[in-house]
């Protein structure tokens, strides 16, 4: 299922209104992502959205961020915050489009790759890993399997669960492993890290 139809609905207030509520503020799946980003990371975020932890990411560390979304009025927002930054980049497109470059870390917040269908997700997987660097880390954010999916509407998640994925994670050539946390709004989350060689954290 893609989800365009739906986020073309929700306004860049009300999606960062819905991450207060799973996040908090300041939001724990920044507090976790921000331990793996390193100065002088070269970081891709697929469905940056508004900027809402890529524009901490970029404050907080010295990155060359680049933010994927196909949802225009959210890349506005993004922008409108960020300002003329050096070592920005937001696109405006499906991740799908995005080749050549490589990568440090490669970011699927907040349950972005539930806005694929499953064979998508693979192939978005398999893209993830030719645009992955050698000593790269590749980290996606995901309700864990005890939570009771979000439901808003026409939104229609294909759930990511590690467990489900582990084996043919393994098939694509990653190394991989998931921890969870609470979010310090009650909610768990599952971390799923994939990497090329022996850099997962
Ligand atoms: C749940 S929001 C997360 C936004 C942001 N990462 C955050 O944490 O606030 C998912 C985002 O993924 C974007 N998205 C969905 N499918 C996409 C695709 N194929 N390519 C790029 N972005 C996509 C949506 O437009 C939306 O902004």
């Amino acid at each position: 299922m893609n989800n365009d139809a739906f986020y073309a609905t929700l306004s860049s207030e009300t999606l960062r209104e819905f991450a207060l509520k799973t996040f908090g503020d300041p939001p724990s799946d920044l507090e976790e992502i921000s331990k793996y980003i390193s100065n002088g990371d070269r970081v891709l975020e697929v469905g940056c959205g508004t900027g809402r932890i890529g524009l901490p990411l970029i404050q907080r560390h010295n990155i060359e961020y680049t933010g994927v979304d196909s949802n225009a009025a959210y890349l506005e927002m993004f922008q409108k915050l960020a300002g003329q930054q050096p070592r920005v980049e937001l696109i405006k497109q499906p991740i799908q489009k995005i080749s050549k470059q490589t990568f440090d870390k490669i970011l699927f917040p907040w349950t972005v790759i539930a806005d694929f269908t499953e064979l998508e997700q693979k192939a978005v997987l398999q893209q993830a890993y030719s645009l992955l660097d050698e000593r790269g880390l590749c980290i996606l954010d995901n309700p864990s399997q005890n939570q009771k999916p979000n439901q808003y509407g026409i939104y229609q998640p294909t759930l990511f669960y590690y467990q489900h994925w582990k084996e043919r994670l393994g098939h694509m050539g990653f190394m991989s492993e998931s921890s969870t946390y609470i979010t310090r709004t009650g909610v768990e989350r599952e971390l799923t890290f994939l990497a090329k060689s022996d850099s997962l954290p």
